[in-house]
């Protein structure tokens, strides 16, 4: 089964959650970000992975980035705005096919509102099949660190999802 990870990250949060779930999935899992996730990467895969932060209790406007963009100087870290957004790569994603897609975000724990949810509902509007529920993953701050063991968590859902796919035959 070949499978992506695709992903926004701003200060790494979801990046190493990526990671951590492409591990989980196995070999043939890459992680790709959003402007490495281009048609011909995805053309042949049979699992797509998306995952975001909450931001602003939603999957990250460009409004919001823009925002970002303008207060970096105050963050602790300035934040990477060099790839594009998932709100845009869902824009510009070819048509699954009944193909698996599943989706994450991570955020603060008691936060209102899903990117992963809103990201699963685009991808199976355009013909892909959810393999799983939205699943979250757990910062300890407002720019992080993940909480502990929530790579773990990630590796195991990883293998969790190609268990998933193996039992709707593919
Ligand atoms: C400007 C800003 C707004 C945020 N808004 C929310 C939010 O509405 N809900 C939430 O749960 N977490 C929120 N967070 C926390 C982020 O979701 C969290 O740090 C996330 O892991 C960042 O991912 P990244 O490191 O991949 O960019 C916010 C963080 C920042 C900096």
């Amino acid at each position: 089964m070949k499978a992506i990870v695709v992903y926004e990250s701003h200060w790494g949060n979801t990046a190493a959650i990526a990671r951590a779930v492409a591990e989980g999935i196995g070999p043939d899992a890459a992680v790709l970000a959003t402007d490495e996730a281009t048609p011909a990467a995805i053309a042949d895969v049979d699992l797509i992975v998306a995952g975001s932060p909450l931001l602003g209790f939603n999957l990250p406007t460009e409004a919001m980035l823009h925002g970002l963009a303008n207060n970096a100087a105050k963050d602790p870290t300035p934040p990477d705005l060099s790839h594009p957004s998932m709100r845009a790569w869902l824009e510009a994603t070819p048509q699954g096919d009944g193909r698996g897609a599943a989706a994450f975000e991570t955020r603060i724990w008691w936060s209102p509102g899903s990117a992963a949810k809103a990201i699963l509902k685009r991808l199976e509007a355009l013909g892909y099949r959810p393999v799983d529920k939205a699943e979250r993953f757990i910062v300890e701050g407002k720019y992080g660190p993940l909480r502990e063991g929530e790579l773990e968590r990630a590796r195991a859902w990883g293998a969790e999802l190609v268990q998933q796919m193996a039992g709707a035959g593919r």
